[in-house]
């Protein structure tokens, strides 16, 4: 059935959508206000879509016009409504601007579309002429530079490397090295013990025990590695690395012991280098002496970093205690030797006038990449 038609009398002042209707509805003004309305549709759309700004915007405009409840819509389902001289022409020009309108809208889409593809390629530009970024190449840890260092000079003089465990038995650690339990000597090690009788190695000294148990002289080793003492300030870490040294055979005096490691801080350091042999103890070697060098940092006249000394002390040594080849089974009437300990940190802090040990742990790049 029919419904009413309406007169039109005041097209600008209706709702938009209820004046569509009305136009479609109204009989008495004819095809040219149905031409009138359809042309005001066409202008309002492609006005709209010329304000577009993006595809959403786009979008908007479609469902505006030619969506379910859009404008032109309205008109197209209205279309039984009119008169049967009516309805070929206004459905013919309904039709046509629907045609338009679906032409134009998705050609904006594609230009918008195009658009921010252009604008996200230009964005992701990758500019070819900028330099590449580097990979940042690790370096050698200053510690075991030195420690090659040292490896490499004993090695010429003919030591060969030997290794023990850093997890040591208190055996190994002090009772053969000639410190017994309650032994005195055992508070100059501040020791990290794990059972009664299992240490975190103290010093490189028993790995000494372990090779001469293994083998009959002559001995001629050295054996860097990792030892642990609970001591911790600006010369001291937990952890820090010595290198023993040990030579047995028939005949090894204390020249031999001075020779040596004369000519090894010649080499490590400079061949002007002073060394002076001070009396020391160790319960492990008789007689003992700790090695001094002249202060690297003062060339001896006396600074901060020496104490006003003039000397460094770098290392302990001195004389196989018999009483340690007497543990091993090593016949004291026959053979003697020599063995030395050095802490490695001691040495690389001389060397390249490094005032606080705590750095080579810190793991600053900095600091590292400059060895
Ligand atoms: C010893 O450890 C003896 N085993 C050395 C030795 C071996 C003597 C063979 C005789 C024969 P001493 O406790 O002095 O000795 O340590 C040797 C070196 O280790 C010291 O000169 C010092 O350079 C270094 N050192 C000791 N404690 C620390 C620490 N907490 N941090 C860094 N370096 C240390
Ligand atoms: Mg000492």
């Amino acid at each position: 059935m029919r419904t009413p038609r309406t007169i039109i009398t005041c097209l600008s002042e209706e709702s938009r959508e209820e004046r569509d209707k009305a136009i479609v509805k109204n009989e008495k003004t004819g095809i040219l206000v149905m031409k009138e309305a359809i042309e005001k549709i066409r202008v309002e759309a492609l006005r709209e879509l010329s304000e577009a700004k993006d595809e959403r915007h786009v979008e908007d405009v479609r469902i505006r016009y030619l969506g379910k409840k859009g404008r032109l819509t309205a008109v197209l389902k209205n279309l039984k409504e009119l008169s049967p001289e009516e309805r070929p022409l206004v459905g013919q020009l309904s039709n046509e601007l629907k045609k338009e309108l679906e032409l134009r809208l998705s050609d904006a889409l594609r230009r918008f579309l195009q658009k921010s593809r252009r604008d996200k390629l230009s964005e992701e530009r990758i500019d070819v002429t900028l330099p590449g970024r580097c990979l940042s190449l690790g370096s050698k840890h200053p510690i075991s530079q030195v420690t090659e260092r040292i490896v490499e000079i004993f090695s010429a003089l003919g030591f060969s490397v030997a290794e023990g465990p850093e997890i040591e038995l208190d055996y190994y650690n002090f009772e053969a090295l000639n410190i017994p339990k309650h032994h005195p000597a055992r508070d100059m090690h501040d020791t990290f013990y794990i059972t009664d009788e299992v240490v975190l190695r103290t010093h490189t000294s028993p790995v000494q025990v372990r090779v001469m148990e293994k083998h009959s002289p002559p001995v001629r080793i050295i054996c860097p590695g990792k030892v642990y003492r609970r001591d911790s300030d600006i010369s001291h870490t937990p952890m820090f690395h010595q290198v023993e040294g040990l030579l047995v055979d028939e005949g090894i005096s204390f020249g031999d012991l001075k020779g040596v490691l004369t000519v090894f801080i010649h080499q490590m350091f400079s061949p002007d280098t002073a060394v002076r042999f001070r009396p020391s103890f160790f319960p492990f070697t008789e007689p003992s002496a700790e090695v001094d060098i002249q202060c690297v940092m003062c060339r001896g006249n006396g600074c901060r970093v020496c104490s006003n000394t003039g000397w460094l002390e770098i290392l302990g040594s001195g004389m196989v205690n018999p009483a340690v080849f007497r543990m091993v089974g090593y016949d004291t009437e026959r053979v003697t030797g020599f063995a030395f300990g050095m802490g490695i940190e001691r040495i690389a802090m001389l060397k390249y006038g490094i005032d606080d040990i705590r750095l080579f742990y810190e793991n600053d790049a900095r600091f590292l990449h400059q060895f």
